[in-house]
């Protein structure tokens, strides 16, 4: 990486800078209109999916430019050393091995000197026997009976994963087991997920990767306290009904879960990049370790898809070049994410922490404040309902958002036919949302209907609202992990260009800090030295209405 020169001090930035004005105010239906082939070119495939970049507001010249950026930035050798294992994440002086992760048992990876694969494979192996026991039930709580509902308690990516992953391949889950997911210190999120559940048949996974998180260390003492009260204050219950994910064993003993019912991962696996090692506990139960290694292997695929693709056809480096242009050019602040798919509910929600916990950075890998924006804001939910939402402002308003439409050619196999029939609905849907945005409707078409030539304005759609479309013939385990993989590298690239350290997250410290100096004065009206004026008062009018 170039440490002097600055990005926006580098000639490649400024000829996509003479480029972009150049283009003006170009409209999707010129670039369409002068270029038949241009879907066609501009479509990648990368495993199973498909995604077609067409429908964005890049010209050949522009993709050429955007790739000469990422030379001049050295994308593609800060990509190669995160994969040789190297300190990449300054900060922290870590390692950013997640890749190693999903590696084949024969790979070799090396963390100071050490081949890491190995450690990875026996955690699987070890992963693997444990909820091949729970789904057979085999393992049994301390009363003898099999489990029959598993609670993982974890926060952001000690959660997000999990439970993201666990909706998106529900038809692939044990449907005799049931899975919740707490993460939220409000004791309603612990109270509403076991109020109806039995002890004696119930599974706690705590999963914290420092096993310090205050979150989580709270709930799951909380949930001990359940669990052994439910039991006759037996203690040693705790050994058949809690397993820790973590990296740090002093800690998971010192809350009293046997090590021997701890399943490890390394520093090196950041908490946002984490779901598919130990932290994925709670999936693999639900879907089985063949499954899980399906989406292992999907990762896999493009893992060695963005390693070896040429720049021109490597599809997490297009998008995250098409995301460093709108947000430098364009003044784009957000990108949607928009599946058309019920199971990928909670995919904006998990691209929201691997995205903006990543690239929401202010200062380049030497200190310096960025003059470039860094990371957007990442938000969506899924399509249709968002088009009865707030999709008016994604076609009329005045913001520039470009977005991911994603979806599948199959519905899932479970669905009854009736249902099944549904799926044409859905994805008619997103490809007309995909050519409504790009081509808009002009004051002209909308006259030619007749419509009075006051309402012609508010009638007429300017499209250039650029998206990219991801296709693949079903959403499996395979599909899911490659997914998550694009996004992931997607997200390493645009942090490469902006020169920030996408692996720290320094960020949340603060207001941890602040949340236990603070709590003092709600509970106990102590003077906490600090606390400014606006915050005083609003701890005041706290403490009153709690009767303190
Ligand atoms: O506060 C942010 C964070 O550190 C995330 O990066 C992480 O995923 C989450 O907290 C949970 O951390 P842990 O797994 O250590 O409990």
């Amino acid at each position: 990486m170039p440490d002097t020169v600055r990005l926006n001090e580098l000639p490649e930035w400024a000829a996509l800078a003479k480029h972009r004005a150049e283009l003006g105010g170009t409209h999707l239906r010129e670039l369409f209109g002068a270029d038949p082939g241009r879907a066609e070119r501009l479509t990648v495939r990368v495993g199973d999916l498909c995604l077609d970049y067409s429908k964005h507001l890049v010209t050949d010249d522009t993709l050429g430019l955007l790739r000469d950026l990422a030379a001049a930035r050295g994308v593609a050798e800060l990509r190669d050393a995160m994969f040789r294992g190297e300190k990449i994440n300054i900060t922290e002086r870590r390692a950013v091995l997640h890749t190693a992760l999903r590696a084949p048992r024969d790979a070799v990876i090396e963390v100071d000197g050490e081949n890491v694969v190995p450690e990875v494979h026996a955690v699987l192996d070890k992963m693997t026997r444990f909820a091949d026991s729970v789904r057979s039930g085999a393992w049994t709580g301390a009363t003898g009976k099999a489990i029959r509902t598993v609670v993982n308690i974890g926060i952001g990516g000690s959660d997000l994963g999990p439970a993201m992953a666990y909706e998106a391949l529900r038809p692939y889950t044990a449907r005799s087991l049931d899975f919740r997911f707490v993460s939220n210190i409000d004791g309603a999120d612990l109270h509403e997920a076991i109020r109806d559940l039995d002890p004696t048949e119930t599974l706690f996974i705590v999963a914290s990767k420092t096993f310090t998180t205050i979150e989580t260390i709270t709930n799951a003492t909380s949930a001990r306290e359940w669990l052994v009260a439910g039991l006759g204050g037996d203690e040693s219950a705790v050994a058949k009904h809690f397993v820790a994910l973590s990296t740090n064993a002093k800690e998971v003993a010192a809350f009293g879960i046997d090590t021997q019912n701890m399943f490890e991962f390394w520093d090196w696996v950041g908490g946002r990049y984490s779901y598919d090692s130990a932290i994925g506990l709670s999936l693999m139960i639900a879907i089985g370790p063949e499954r899980f290694r399906e989406m292992l292997a999907g990762f896999r695929t493009v893992d060695d898809h963005f390693r070896t693709a040429p720049p021109e056809a490597n599809a997490p480096l297009l998008l995250g070049l098409l995301g460093v242009w709108y947000g430098a050019f364009f003044d784009a602040q957000s990108h949607a994410v928009l599946p058309y798919s019920h199971y990928l509910s909670k995919f904006p929600a998990y691209l929201q922490q691997l995205d903006m916990e990543s690239n929401g950075k202010y200062v380049d890998r030497q200190g310096r404040p960025v003059a470039w924006q860094t990371g957007p804001v990442v938000w969506g939910t899924p399509g249709t309902n968002g088009q009865h939402a707030y999709y008016q402002l994604l076609h009329q308003g005045t913001k520039m958002i470009p977005a991911d439409l994603i979806g599948f050619a199959r519905p899932v196999a479970e669905l009854s036919p009736s249902l099944a029939a549904q799926h044409d609905l859905l994805m008619a849907n997103l490809f007309a949302q995909g050519q409504a945005l790009a081509f808009g409707k002009t004051a002209e078409e909308v006259r030619g209907e007749g419509v009075p030539e006051e309402q012609v304005p508010h009638r007429t759609f300017p499209g250039n609202h650029p998206t990219t479309t991801i296709l693949a013939a079903e959403l499996s385990p395979s599909v899911l992990g490659q997914l998550v993989a694009l996004y992931e590298h997607k997200v390493f690239v645009q942090g490469a260009i902006w020169d920030i350290d996408s692996f720290d997250q320094w960020g949340v410290e603060l207001g941890k800090v602040l949340a236990k100096r603070v709590e003092p004065a709600l509970t106990e009206g102590a003077d906490v030295p600090g606390l400014d004026p606006s915050t005083a008062t609003l701890v005041a009018t706290y403490r009153a209405a709690r009767g303190r």
